[in-house]
C-alpha cells in the first residue's frame, strides 16, 4: 500500500515536472532570438525596449525613427570614454553578425 502511494506521488510530481518542462521550452520558442540576445547583454538594464527595461538612458522602442540600423550599429561600439553623455559599455567584442542583428532589429521594432 505503501509503495503504491509513493509510486502515485512520484508520478505525479514527475508529471509536474514535465508541464513545467514543455512551458519553458514553449515560452523560449515564441522568443526572438534577437531579443533574448538583448536580454542576455542586458540592454534593458538602462534601456526600454518595449514594454519593459529601465530609464537610465533613451527608450529604443522607436529608435528606428531617428536612427538607421548603421546608426545605431555605430553606437553600439563606441568606447565609454569617447561618450558624453553617461555610461554605456562597448559592445565591440560582439560578432560582427550579432552587432547587425541587434541594430536591425531595434530599427525595425514598430
Ligand atoms: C549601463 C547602461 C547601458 C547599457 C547596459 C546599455 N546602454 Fe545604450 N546607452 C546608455 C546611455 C547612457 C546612452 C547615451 C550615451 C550618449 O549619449 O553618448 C546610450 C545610448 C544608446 C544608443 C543611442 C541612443 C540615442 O538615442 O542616441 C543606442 C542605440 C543604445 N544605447 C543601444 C544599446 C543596446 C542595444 C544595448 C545592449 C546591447 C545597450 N544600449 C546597453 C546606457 C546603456
Amino acid at each position: 500500500m505503501r509503495t503504491k502511494q509513493f509510486k502515485i506521488i512520484v508520478l505525479i510530481i514527475s508529471s509536474l515536472f514535465l508541464v513545467t518542462l514543455a512551458t519553458a521550452a514553449d515560452k523560449s520558442a515564441q522568443i526572438d532570438p534577437t531579443l533574448e540576445l538583448i536580454n542576455v547583454l542586458g540592454c534593458k538594464g538602462c534601456h526600454t525596449i518595449g514594454a519593459e527595461g529601465g530609464s537610465l538612458a533613451a527608450d529604443l522602442t522607436q529608435i528606428g525613427s531617428r536612427m538607421s540600423a548603421q546608426q545605431i550599429k555605430a553606437q553600439l561600439i563606441v568606447e565609454p570614454a569617447d561618450r558624453t553623455g553617461g555610461f554605456m559599455p562597448s559592445y565591440r567584442p560582439l560578432l560582427e553578425e550579432d552587432l547587425d542583428r541587434i541594430s536591425e532589429y531595434l530599427y525595425s521594432l514598430p
